[in-house]
């Protein structure tokens, strides 16, 4: 399964019809991340062949189509695969692992057929909503909601732009993944109707009038029952947003009820205000993840009175304050971070409740508050720690096949790295606690709804990167004086795709493919192949600018065989944060 680098669409026909149109088909002789680019390339030569062919066989002046354009593109340059089975293995192990009560659901079993059908002892859901930014390729997007209504296991998006609104909002209504109240259906509590949370935390008033109308309803949608549904969560970081949000609505009333007064006939066919709820982001600590937040959002906790005052004081209703939100960083890989946030969401919440139970007072209302919704936020690390966890590129097809009905929780104790795994375990009791209703006759101690943003943990081994060299050279090895360092030059570099590298220090290795190795060309053995693979040298990968004060490094150091311009590098694990920037 293949998409350009050049652009956000993947390349390629349908070989299925339960395939979106632009997607192939993998072999089963493809066993690898390797194996997988080189048929790519294949496939993409023999393309464009055949097109030539047909060019001058039919006399056509050389044309250029799109397709063509983009076929070219990516063996200039490069392209992405993007590997669709491991999305859906990732909601698979993120239900495993966030809602342990799926493995009693008989609907489920295809999730552990191991499943010993023990009660489980936590029931609660924390229902993931895939943060677009993090890859916003259609494609990606599609498939996970596709995943999510095949196999009934809940979803959501969180959105940051209008676009990314536009692309959620389209998947959640074409899968049905809203309102659909599956969680009364079979019993599972705690899972919530609305499915999008615009969650960017600096949003311009245009763009919050946007989603108002985007998300707006019309008498008759309403009067089909459909306006749960079309709920608009929006986080709020502080009172500049309050005061956003306040305009948003100002100018949503004035463009589509200015004549209202005079014309109540005319309202009928009118946009409606959407039911917008707010959740409130608390500043919890992110100094153990990659890529900290803390500077970008997220209110104190001495902040909260002023900010729900301030809701209060602009038109927003005490009973649509709905909870709180938080992000401990992208990259987070330290568990007790988790659950100190989860603490602060804890107190947080407990800090709003009596704020606005206070307010119901002083409006002669004797009632309690009750938010009822606590949203993890992103961070979770890319590797979720079930067996497995590489996918499709890394590991050969009939392993595969177990991995994905392979997915018993065992937080691997082998692992060096924090899984996603151990932060599930290590979270279990509290959040059981959080959910589990203390009285059930007393409303005010209602359990909680939980979500969480996942982005980095969806994408990041789902795709890779083919990267051909375009220019080779020889630096002299500082530390050896008879050494000369192989200095290869790709297309892809730090200002693009390898932005991790300015932006956390983080390295890339690559995978080399030879071209020679994808010829069919008799006179090459496979001894000779593997004799030119078999000598390493000492080599860097820069990518196409800098210059002798910048270099634009995605590689210092690291072994590679003897390669020429045309051959391929292959980087693994490059969905998040590649095609776009958080
Ligand atoms: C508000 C918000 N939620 C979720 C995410 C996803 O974070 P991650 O990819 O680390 O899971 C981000 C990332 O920038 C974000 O800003």
């Amino acid at each position: 399964m293949v998409s350009s680098s050049s652009s956000q669409s993947p390349g390629s026909s349908s070989s299925s019809s339960s395939l979106p149109s632009n997607v192939t088909r993998l072999p089963a002789s493809v066993t690898d991340l390797v194996s997988c680019v080189s048929h790519e390339i294949n496939v993409i030569e023999n393309e464009l062949d055949l097109q030539t062919q047909n060019d001058i066989r039919s006399e056509r002046k050389l044309r250029t189509t799109d397709e063509e354009r983009l076929l070219e593109d990516a063996i200039d340059d490069g392209f992405m695969c993007v590997d669709l089975k491991v999305l859906e293995r990732k909601l698979i192990a993120w239900h495993r692992l966030f809602s342990p009560a799926f493995d009693n659901d008989n609907d489920h079993k295809n999730i552990d057929d191991n499943n010993n059908n023990e009660p489980s002892d936590y029931n609660y859901t924390v229902t993931p909503y895939f943060a677009v930014k993090c890859n916003p390729d259609a494609c990606v997007v599609e498939w996970l909601a596709r995943t999510a209504s095949r196999m009934n296991l809940p979803l959501g998006y969180d959105c940051a732009s209008v676009a990314e609104l536009e692309l959620a909002k389209t998947q959640i209504q074409k899968y049905s993944l809203e309102g659909t109240a599956d969680g009364e259906k079979k019993n599972r509590k705690n899972i919530p109707t609305t499915r999008i949370v615009y969650a960017n935390p600096q949003r311009a008033e245009a763009d919050l009038m946007h989603a108002l109308e985007l998300f707006a309803t019309t008498p008759s949608s309403q009067s089909q029952s459909q306006s749960k549904e079309l709920e608009l969560w929006l986080t709020l970081d502080g009172v500049e947003e309050v005061y956003k949000i306040a305009t948003a609505r100002k100018l949503f009333l004035e463009k589509h009820h200015a004549g209202d007064d005079n014309n109540s006939s005319n309202s009928n066919a009118l946009l409606q205000m959407p039911n917008v709820k707010i959740v409130l982001r608390i500043w919890v600590p992110d100094g153990h993840s990659q890529i900290p937040f803390g500077e970008k959002f997220g209110m104190r906790m001495d902040e909260i009175d002023t900010v729900v005052e301030e809701c209060l004081n602009h038109g927003i209703l005490a009973e649509d304050i709905i909870g709180i939100s938080y992000h401990c960083g992208s990259g987070c890989s330290h568990v007790e971070t988790y659950l100190e946030a989860l603490e602060m969401g804890r107190k947080a919440l407990t800090k709003i409740d009596d704020r606005l139970t206070r307010h119901y007072r002083e409006h002669k209302q004797y009632k309690r508050h009750r938010c009822w919704l606590l949203d993890m936020g992103g961070g979770f690390p890319g590797r979720d720690g079930l067996d497995g966890d590489d996918g499709r590129f890394s590991a050969n097809a009939k392993e595969k096949e177990k991995e994905i009905t392979d997915t018993s929780v065992t937080a691997t104790s082998q692992q060096t790295q924090t899984t996603v795994a151990d932060i599930a375990m290590a979270v279990r009791p509290v959040l059981q606690s959080l959910t589990t209703s203390k009285d059930e006759n007393d409303s005010s101690s209602l359990p909680l709804t939980l979500i969480a943003e996942p982005g980095r943990y969806f994408v990041e081994g789902a795709i890779a990167l083919a990267s051909r060299i375009y220019q080779k050279g020889q630096v002299n090895d500082p530390n050896d004086d008879s050494n000369k360092i192989r200095v290869y030059r790709i297309p892809h570099g730090v200002q693009g795709v390898f932005k991790d590298v300015l932006l956390c220090g983080e390295s890339f290795i690559p995978q080399p493919l030879r071209i020679n190795d994808l010829d069919d060309d008799p006179t090459i053995t496979a001894d000779d192949h593997q004799q030119d693979s078999s000598t390493l040298y000492l080599s860097r990968v820069l990518g196409p600018s800098g210059d002798d004060t910048a270099e634009d490094v995605v590689c210092d150091s690291c072994l590679l065989p003897e390669l020429e311009v045309g051959d391929w590098l292959v980087f693994d694990r490059m969905g998040a944060y590649t095609l776009s920037i958080a």
